[in-house]
Parts: C-alpha cells; sequence; structure tokens
C-alpha cells in the first residue's frame, strides 16, 4: 500500500476497535458475528487444517484463531496485520498466539506457511484496491506451501456503499489463475461475497 492509503487503513480500522470493542464484529468492519464467522467457515473449508501451518492475513484481534480452537482445529497460527491496534488487541485476546506486524501485499515475511486465509482484508476502500488486493493475492501465493483462500466483497452486491471496494468475481479469478494452476471459486454461501481458493498441489 503506499502511505496515504496504509494510514487510511490503520485510521479506519484503529477507530472502528475504538467505538465497538474487541469482542465486537462491528470492531472488525463486519455487519454481525454470523457474517464474520461464515467466512471464517468457507475460508477453512479450502481443506483439512489440522495440523498444518496458517497465516491469518489481514487477521484484526485474532478471531480465526479463536474459531479454529472452538472447533479444536490444532494448526500453527500466526496472525499478520498492518494496524498496531488491530496487534494490541490479538495479543491480549489471545494470549497464546503469535501476531506480527506486516502489509500483505509486500513482500516483508521472509517466512513460509502451508496455507494463508485472508478474510476481510481489501474490503475498505482505499485508492488502489485493485492493485493491493492482487499483489496481496501474490504475495501469500508465494509464500504458501499447500494453498490460499481469499474473500472479497463482491461486485454482485446490488446496495453498493462507496467506502466499501467490491471486486468482480470473474476478473479476481482469471487474476489467480495466471499464476496459480488450480483455482476454485466459491459465491454460494453470500450473494455479496466471495472466495478463491488457489491449489499448489491437487486436495482431490
Ligand atoms: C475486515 S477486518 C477483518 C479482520 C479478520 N480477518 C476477521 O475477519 O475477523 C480487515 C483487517 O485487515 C487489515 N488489513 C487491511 N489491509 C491490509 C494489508 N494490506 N495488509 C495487512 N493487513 C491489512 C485491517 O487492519 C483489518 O484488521
Amino acid at each position: 500500500m503506499n502511505k496515504a492509503d496504509k494510514e487510511s487503513t490503520i485510521k479506519v480500522y484503529s477507530g472502528l476497535l475504538r467505538d465497538n470493542g474487541t469482542d465486537s464484529s462491528l470492531g472488525l468492519g463486519w455487519s454481525s458475528k454470523r457474517t464474520q464467522e461464515t467466512r471464517f467457515r468457507v475460508l477453512t473449508e479450502i481443506a483439512s487444517l489440522a495440523g498444518h501451518s496458517l497465516l491469518d492475513g489481514g487477521c484484526g484481534v485474532g478471531d480465526l484463531y479463536g474459531y479454529l480452537r472452538r472447533r479444536e482445529i490444532a494448526v500453527d497460527y500466526c496472525g499478520l496485520d498492518v494496524c498496531p491496534q488491530m496487534l494490541t488487541a490479538a495479543r491480549s485476546k489471545y494470549p497464546a498466539a503469535e501476531f506480527l506486524p506486516g502489509e500483505l501485499d509486500a513482500s516483508n515475511l521472509g517466512r513460509r506457511f502451508d496455507y494463508v486465509l485472508i478474510s476481510g482484508a481489501f474490503n475498505w476502500t482505499i485508492s488502489d484496491n485493485f492493485g493491493v488486493a492482487r499483489r496481496g493475492l501474490r504475495q501469500a501465493w508465494e509464500i504458501c506451501r499447500k494453498g490460499v483462500a481469499c474473500n472479497f466483497l463482491s461486485s454482485r452486491e446490488p446496495y453498493k456503499v462507496d467506502y466499501l471496494y467490491y471486486f468482480s468475481p470473474e476478473d479476481m479469478k482469471a487474476y489467480a489463475e495466471s499464476f496459480a494452476g488450480e483455482v476454485t471459486m466459491r459465491h454460494d454461501y453470500k450473494m455479496n461475497d466471495f472466495t478463491l481458493y488457489l491449489y499448489k498441489e491437487s486436495e482431490f
């Protein structure tokens, strides 16, 4: 992200967190716990995750870690987020998990993970959502050993608002297919959201 987009992302998400607290999905920009967890469910259906390492890109307060723990899916979890206030809240909410500062679309991690899961990181409107999302997806692909699952707000949403960015499912799938051999799109769980699964090796 450029400097202005990074500052605006941090301002928006730290403000949502301050106003709504760490236990409300509103603090993360989700309309309800149910919609947040529907997205977690679909992301985690990419494969059998137990026993694998997992990067939660744009982790917020780390609720994906809590979701996996409640389902007794043991993974080697690491959360990554650009917003320092989110990381402070995540460390306090889930002290046993690892959380790192960083940007999904910048090559700054120097580590690889079996799976990279990304929920909602590209939703808020910035100057270049399409570019940041494409670089983020590509970077996730570079650092994963097995696969990437990433969701996006869908341009099929009939009631759009300016502050959120809606991606064309067809364009994002075509972009993923330009470098990943096997790509599956899920657009079956919400009208306004879709998930791409990118696989390094066939799961079938
Ligand atoms: C909608 S919230 C979702 C949080 C979490 N994934 C969840 O579903 O509970 C999006 C999060 O992505 C982070 N984010 C946005 N753009 C990012 C980027 N380029 N790199 C890393 N984190 C980013 C924000 O700071 C925010 O915490």
